[in-house]
């Protein structure tokens, strides 16, 4: 098991020693390494067992030391800086060629985030490089939202998790691209696409389902944990006495009620955006054979809580 704590010393130490340690962010828990050090990124690839054609995002505190690693950042870029970050909000810019292609897997364009949370914040102001940090979970499964899921998963293969509490938004980052004067949202996340658009005007929704080189990682079967998942449809009519559900806010008749959680009892889809990976992760331990999950309202946050529920429902 790795040694879960708050001592930023420790984990630069480690960083330093270009290892990689589990760092809180307000979306996921990362996994981090020193973003400009070709092993560090590796390392990273190999304990998350992920394919290299699926690029990382660069982790830093401010806009002035995003402007350091890209170029031609567009006006539109600028404004939802302004409006947004720190937070859940990821930026595809150009990239300049001191960032090394294993982190981009050769794509021209660098993946950049501000997250807002303080110990990562403080973490990365006292180092001279960006972290690179994909979500601390192996390739394929459900996100981590607190530092005893990235032990339960990685603590073997990982020296160090920074403790930050659990993720306040526990979606990933909205990822935006810009083509000239066109938006372009590759990944729905923790910002949602109504107040995108009241920053930016109108943006095109390109969250393909199979591997592409816009955003390779967005492969439909993701977030899966190890049982079988299945979007409940009103209509079901079959034996639910072995099945279990993750509901939004009401009860499924016909499904034990012990073996149902729900994502938020007021209906509040904030709490269900923390609460969706954790649930996963519970649910999965219970004594059943199928999992039924409940779509939440298709608006503001809720359309990501739905994209991450259809893929791990995918085959
Ligand atoms: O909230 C988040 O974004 C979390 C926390 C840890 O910051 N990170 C995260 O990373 O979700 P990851 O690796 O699980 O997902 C990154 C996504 C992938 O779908 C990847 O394909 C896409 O970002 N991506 C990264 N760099 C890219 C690039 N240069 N061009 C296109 N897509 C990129
Ligand atoms: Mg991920």
């Amino acid at each position: 098991m790795a040694k879960v704590g708050t001592n930023l010393k420790k984990a630069i130490l480690y960083l330093e020693m270009n290892e990689v340690v589990g760092i809180p962010t307000e979306t996921v828990y990362g996994l981090a390494g020193n973003g400009l050090n070709d092993l560090a990124i590796s390392k990273i690839f190999q304990v998350k067992n992920r394919p290299f054609f699926d690029p990382l995002i660069l982790h830093t505190h401010s806009f002035a030391e995003i402007e350091k690693y890209t170029i031609n950042v567009p006006a539109k870029a600028k404004l939802l800086v302004d409006a947004f970050i720190p937070g859940p909000l990821t930026l595809l810019l150009p990239k300049v060629s001191s960032i090394p292609d294993l982190v981009t897997a050769g794509l021209p364009n660098v993946a950049f985030r501000i997250p807002n949370h303080p110990l990562t914040l403080e973490l990365l102001k006292q180092l001279p490089y960006p972290l690179a940090a994909p979500s601390a979970n192996p390739f394929g499964y459900v996100s981590p939202t607190t530092a005893a899921h990235v032990n339960q998963q990685l603590g073997s293969k990982i020296p160090y998790i920074l403790d930050g509490g659990s993720c306040d938004i526990g979606l990933e980052s909205t990822i935006i691209g810009f083509d000239n004067e066109k938006v372009i949202v590759y990944r729905k996340g923790g910002i949602s696409i109504e107040a995108i658009e009241e920053v930016v005007g109108k943006v095109i929704v390109q969250t393909h389902s199979d591997s592409n080189p816009a955003a390779p990682g967005m492969l439909k079967s993701h977030y899966a944990p190890n049982k079988k998942v299945v979007i409940y449809e009103n209509s079901i009519q079959q034996d639910l006495k072995n099945t279990g559900a993750i509901v939004f806010d009401r009860a499924i008749e016909g499904i034990p009620i012990e073996n149902q959680i729900f994502l938020s009892k007021s209906a509040d889809l904030n709490e269900a955006a923390r609460n969706i990976f954790g649930h996963l992760r519970l649910i999965e331990n219970f004594n059943i054979d199928k999992i039924y999950v409940q779509l939440v309202p298709e608006t503001g946050l809720g359309r990501a809580i739905n994209d991450r529920i259809r893929r791990a429902a995918a085959e």
